[in-house]
C-alpha cells in the first residue's frame, strides 16, 4: 500500500483529528487530504502540530457538495476514503433531525457517488472505509453485547441517520461492487473532544465550579474507549480489514453515567488540589433525554481475533491522560466555548 492518496472526511473533528494525525505521522509516503466543512464541531486548532506536514492538505468543503467532492477525487487522485464527517451529537439530532439526514445520509451518498464515478469500476486497490457507531444497534438492557450480527434497531434521529448511511455503504458494495469496510465503535473519550459530550462537558464544568447536569437518574450505561485506541483500530482495519466486512470496536469498559461522573469528580479534585468530595456536590440531576438509550456494550472479539487489535490502555490511565490534557489546554477549551476557534481558519488559511 505504498503511496496511497487518502481522503479523510471530518478530519477537523474529535476522532477525525486523531486519525489524521496518526496517518500523517505514521505514513509519510501517503498523501492525506482532510476534507471538512468546519461546522461548529470542526476545529483546525486540533491539527496545529501537523498542519505544515508535506504529506497533508486541508480542504474546506461540504461532503454534500458533489462538485467540490468530485474535484478533490480528481485533483488528488484519491484511491481511498476514510469517512468520518457527520453530525454526531444525539441531543442536537433531537432538536434538528434534518441536519442529520443531510450530512449523515445525503453527504455519505454523495461521497459514495464520487468514489464510484472517480474509480469507474476499476476497484482494484481502492477502499471506502465508513466509520460508524454502535448506536445503530439500538439499546441493550442489563445483559448481552452488540455483535456484528446484531440487527439494526436505531432509536434516535442520530443513530437512525448513521444506520441509513451504513445501509447505503453496504448497498453500494452489493450493487456496484464498491470495495468497502465498515466499523461500529462505542463511545470515545480523550483530548480535543468538543465539550457538548459527557466527559469533556463534565471536566469543563468541574473546572469552573458549574453544575454537572446528569440526565435522569444517571443509570444509563456507556462503553468507553480511548480515542487514540479507536484511531489505532481504524488504522488496522484500513490496512488489514477484509473488503465487505464489518468490525465492532469497543473498550470492554462499561460505566453507569453517575459512577463515571463521580470518578471524574474524584480525579479532578485530586488534580486541582480540592478536598475529597468537593466537586461531587456540583452534580445536578436534570430532565432525561427523550428516548434515552439505556445501555451500549460492544463485543469486540472479531477485531481482536481476526486483526489482533485491542485497547492499549486502561480507562483509569486514559482518564488521567484526558484530564491532564484538558487542564494543560485550558486555552483550547476557552476558544471552543467562546467560539474563538472559528477564527483560526481565517487567520491560518486566508492570510497565507
Ligand atoms: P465530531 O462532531 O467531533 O466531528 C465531525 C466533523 O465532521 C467536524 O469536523 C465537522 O466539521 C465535520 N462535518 C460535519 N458536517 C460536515 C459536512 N457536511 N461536510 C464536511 N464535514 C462535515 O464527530 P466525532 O465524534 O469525531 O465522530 C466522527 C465520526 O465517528 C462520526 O461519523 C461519528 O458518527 C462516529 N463515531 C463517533 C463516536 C464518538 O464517541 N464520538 C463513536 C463511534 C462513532
Ligand atoms: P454523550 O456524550 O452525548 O454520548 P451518547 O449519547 O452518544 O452516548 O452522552 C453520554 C451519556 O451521558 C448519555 O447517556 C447521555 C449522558 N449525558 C448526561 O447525563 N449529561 C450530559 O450533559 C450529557 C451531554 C450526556
Amino acid at each position: 500500500m505504498s503511496g496511497r492518496s487518502i481522503l479523510i472526511t471530518g478530519g477537523a473533528g474529535f476522532i477525525g483529528s486523531h486519525v489524521v494525525r496518526r496517518f500523517v505521522r505514521t505514513y509519510p509516503q501517503y498523501r492525506i487530504v482532510n476534507l471538512d466543512l468546519l461546522t461548529y464541531a470542526g476545529n483546525l486548532e486540533n491539527l496545529r502540530d501537523i498542519e505544515d506536514a508535506p504529506n497533508y492538505t486541508f480542504i474546506k468543503a461540504d461532503i454534500c457538495d458533489a462538485e467540490a467532492v468530485a474535484k478533490v477525487f480528481q485533483e488528488f487522485a484519491v484511491d481511498s476514503v476514510i469517512h468520518l464527517a457527520a453530525e454526531s451529537h444525539v441531543d442536537r439530532s433531537i432538536t434538528d433531525p434534518l441536519a442529520f439526514v443531510r450530512t449523515n445520509v445525503f453527504g455519505t451518498v454523495t461521497l459514495l457517488n464520487a468514489a464510484r464515478e472517480a474509480w469507474a469500476g476499476a476497484f482494484e486497490g481502492k477502499r471506502f472505509y465508513h466509520v460508524s457507531t454502535d448506536e445503530v444497534y439500538g439499546s441493550l438492557h442489563d445483559d448481552g453485547f452488540f455483535t456484528e450480527e446484531t440487527p439494526y434497531d436505531p432509536q434516535s434521529p442520530y443513530s437512525a441517520s448513521k444506520a441509513a448511511s451504513d445501509h447505503f455503504v453496504r448497498a453500494y458494495g452489493n450493487t456496484y461492487g464498491l470495495p468497502f469496510v465498515l466499523s461500529n465503535c462505542s463511545n470515545n473519550y480523550g483530548s480535543h473532544h468538543f465539550p457538548e459530550k459527557l466527559i469533556p462537558l463534565m471536566i469543563n464544568n468541574i473546572r469552573q465550579n458549574k453544575p454537572l447536569p446528569v440526565y435522569g437518574q444517571g443509570a444509563n450505561v456507556r462503553d468507553w474507549l480511548w480515542v487514540e485506541d479507536h484511531a489505532a483500530a481504524i488504522d488496522t482495519i484500513f490496512h488489514r480489514g477484509v473488503n465487505g466486512e464489518t468490525y465492532n470496536i469497543g473498550g470492554h469498559n462499561e460505566w453507569k453515567n453517575i459512577d463515571l461522573v463521580k470518578l471524574l469528580c474524584a480525579v479532578m479534585d485530586r488534580k486541582l488540589g480540592r478536598a475529597e468530595g468537593t466537586s461531587e456536590q456540583l452534580i445536578t440531576y436534570v430532565k432525561d433525554r427523550a428516548g434515552h438509550d439505556l445501555r451500549y456494550a460492544i463485543d469486540a472479539s472479531k477485531i481482536e481475533r481476526e486483526l489482533g487489535w485491542r485497547p492499549s490502555i486502561t480507562f483509569e490511565e486514559g482518564l488521567e491522560r484526558t484530564v491532564d490534557w484538558y487542564l494543560a489546554n485550558t486555552e483550547w477549551l476557552d476558544h471552543v466555548t467562546s467560539g474563538a476557534y472559528r477564527d483560526y481558519y481565517e487567520n491560518q488559511y486566508t492570510a497565507r
